[in-house]
């Protein structure tokens, strides 16, 4: 063994000491005793770590120096389909500057591995988790693009779809055939007793469009479960094979140059009866193996957990500072705290939801956006919105009619998503634009109302750039696309509202984007501006301390952040008409749109105005 390959050995075996014990302590607690099954999975990452590259494991030393990347202001994410952004991985590597020109530094490419068309959800069900879809190009094209990304400085973000695998995974199918081994690895049942008992606790995630949590496998003569589509088989982590395996397919990714793991639908991955099968505590105790596994193997690695559930169950996932679980969690009810305030005009909840954020260990990160490939779902604070007479389900209602253009006055265009008239809890989907007014007021020809919808969209990415944590645009948005209503026509999506905001990526719109003039460019230059000023500006660090300012008009937002002598005032005008901001904040400001000095007292602000006042 040469000197270079004892040390990086080293490094595999000092990690793997260090988190030794605990690891065997976890995995005992959840599969008992059985040292034949824990050794398996220790060569298993021995084994992953043997397979990773030279250029890989320095990329590891080097992120390791500088732990604190992603949580600086300069990260900027995007997250897009390689299908409607560039048809392939290959077209991504064609437009890899256009991606640099956004500024963007993190890039969430949407499921890419194999995945049977049709019956698919978008690639969540996955039939292979080591080979890329044909569509869009093979695990050479992966790794080179990754290659590509490093040496752009860009992080490369997957998802790792561990809850389900496609009804034609090898497993899966050879469990159709009736193989017993295959079958433990997935839940199956006889009859429909035991599934019954289930669905008495378990709630359903796709209540119109897949009902229930069960599928009859007519093959085996069985019945399945199946929490998401009835092709997505999940997963049985009860059985420790299961666990190992989906281990090394995660390790194989970050071995082809992934940087960030998105572990889909985690909440989800462990099951008990009597349970509602949802953030269980055998979950964190397996996506703690997972860090482990990753921080032995691929250290640089990040978890970023989607965990779309309540601010309460949300936490948890970041585990504790001496045992972490994921580095980044999805700002899920604030994304839709934003849209109810839009709806509403009126901004007490989300300074409530923000007040709430702000007062969380700042080593926590949220991954915070406006606009994701899923829908809005209305998981607000109902408690807290109890005291002003709000009812949910009415709420609920008035949310997805005003977001959906049917309520007086309203330019939004949405479309429902699963609406259940029974649970009275439909989603909503559609893209920032659309749902900011810029689809009808463009129908329309409206030129004041275009002029509103787009100070909206803009003031929308700017406070989304005024929180801590990593900004994830949604591609399209940064110069303003418009739902997609091909959909519609298109047998495997029609049934799937959440197509309408997965259109193709315009290119047509995206030439228009150094054109002021345009609504694309508006969005676009605005955009361009106001991240170039929170990369340059170091009270954008998410180290800072955050807060709300009072402005005493519930039109208003105020956000006030601190850092190392620099103190910046946030301020948002969700109105629809002139208002004033009653703050009065001693010092002398600097507004960093328009480099003006002002007072930050009694702030006037347009409708869907805002400001970013520094004082140094
Ligand atoms: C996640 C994905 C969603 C998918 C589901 C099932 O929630 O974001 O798009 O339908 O998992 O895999």
């Amino acid at each position: 063994m040469n000197k270079k390959m004892h040390s990086a050995h080293k490094g595999f075996d000092a990690r793997l000491e260090k988190h030794y014990d605990e690891l065997k302590w976890l995995y005992y607690e959840l599969y008992g005793e059985d040292p034949e099954a824990f050794a398996y999975f220790c060569d298993m990452l021995r084994r992953a770590d043997a397979q990773r590259s030279g250029s890989l494991k320095k990329w590891d030393e080097k992120r390791l120096q500088d732990e604190g990347w992603y949580k600086r202001n300069d990260l900027l994410g995007m997250v897009m389909y390689v299908d409607c952004f560039a048809g392939s991985l290959k077209g991504v590597m064609d437009h890899l500057d256009y991606i640099r020109e956004c500024n963007v530094n993190y890039l969430h490419l949407m499921p890419i591995l194999k995945s049977p068309e049709g019956r698919s959800d978008g690639g969540y069900a996955v039939s292979d988790f080591a080979e890329v879809d044909p569509r869009f190009g093979s695990m050479d094209d992966l790794r080179l693009l990754a290659e590509r990304c490093h040496e752009a400085g860009i992080a490369v973000c997957l998802d790792f779809v561990m809850n389900h695998t496609s009804e034609n995974h090898e497993w899966a199918v050879k469990a159709r055939q009736g193989d017993r081994e295959a079958q433990e690895r997935y839940f199956f049942f006889d009859d429909w007793t035991i599934p019954r008992e289930f669905e008495k606790t378990v709630p359903q995630v796709f209540p119109q469009t897949a009902p229930g949590n069960f599928s009859w496998c007519a093959e085996a003569g069985k019945v399945v479960m199946t929490t998401f589509y009835p092709y997505q088989w999940d997963l049985n982590y009860h059985n420790p094979t299961v666990l190992n395996d989906m281990t090394a397919n995660m390790l194989n990714l970050c071995n082809n140059g992934v940087d960030i793991i998105r572990l889909d639908a985690v909440p989800y991955i462990w099951k008990t009866l009597g349970s509602t099968c949802r953030n269980l505590p055998e979950v964190h105790t397996l996506v703690r193996i997972m860090r482990m596994a990753s921080e032995i193997v691929c250290p640089s690695v990040l978890l970023l957990g989607e965990v779309v559930m309540e601010p309460k169950e949300v936490v948890p996932y970041f585990g504790t500072l001496e045992k972490p679980e994921c580095h980044m969690l999805y700002n899920v009810t604030t994304m839709a705290s934003i849209w109810h305030t839009v709806a509403t005009r009126d901004v007490r909840l989300l300074k409530h939801q923000l007040g709430t954020v702000f007062a969380l260990p700042g080593e926590y990160t949220f991954l915070n956006y406006l606009r994701c490939h899923d829908d809005i779902g209305w998981g607000l604070d109902y408690e807290y919105l109890k005291q002003f007479g709000v009812r949910e389900a009415e709420h609920k209602k008035y949310l997805n009619d005003y977001l959906k253009g049917a309520w007086p006055g309203s330019g939004a265009r949405g479309e429902l998503y699963n609406d259940d008239p029974r649970l009275k809890d439909a989603r909503l989907c559609g893209t920032t634009a659309s749902l900011c007014g810029i689809e009808a007021a463009e129908y329309e020809g409206d030129a004041e109302k275009l002029r509103w919808a787009v100070a909206l969209d803009e003031m929308l990415h700017v406070l989304l750039f005024t929180m801590s944590g990593v900004p994830v645009l949604y591609s399209g948005d940064e110069i303003g696309q418009l739902n997609d209503y091909t959909y519609h026509e298109d047998r495997n999506k029609r049934e799937d509202s959440r197509y309408l905001h997965r259109g193709a990526f315009s290119w047509k719109d995206a030439s228009k984007r150094k054109d002021r003039k345009s609504r694309q460019g508006q969005i676009y230059q605005s955009l361009q501006e106001m991240e170039r000023i929170r990369r340059e500006t170091a009270v954008f660090e998410s180290d800072a301390d955050t807060w709300i300012i009072e402005t005493f008009n519930d039109r208003v937002l105020g956000i006030g952040r601190f850092r190392q002598g620099q103190k910046l005032i946030a301020l948002f005008n969700f109105g629809d008409a002139p208002e004033t901001a009653w703050i009065e904040e001693e010092g002398d400001y600097k507004d960093l749109h328009s480099g003006k000095r002002m007072p930050a007292f009694h702030v006037p602000l347009q409708s869907h105005g805002y400001v970013w006042l520094l004082q140094e």
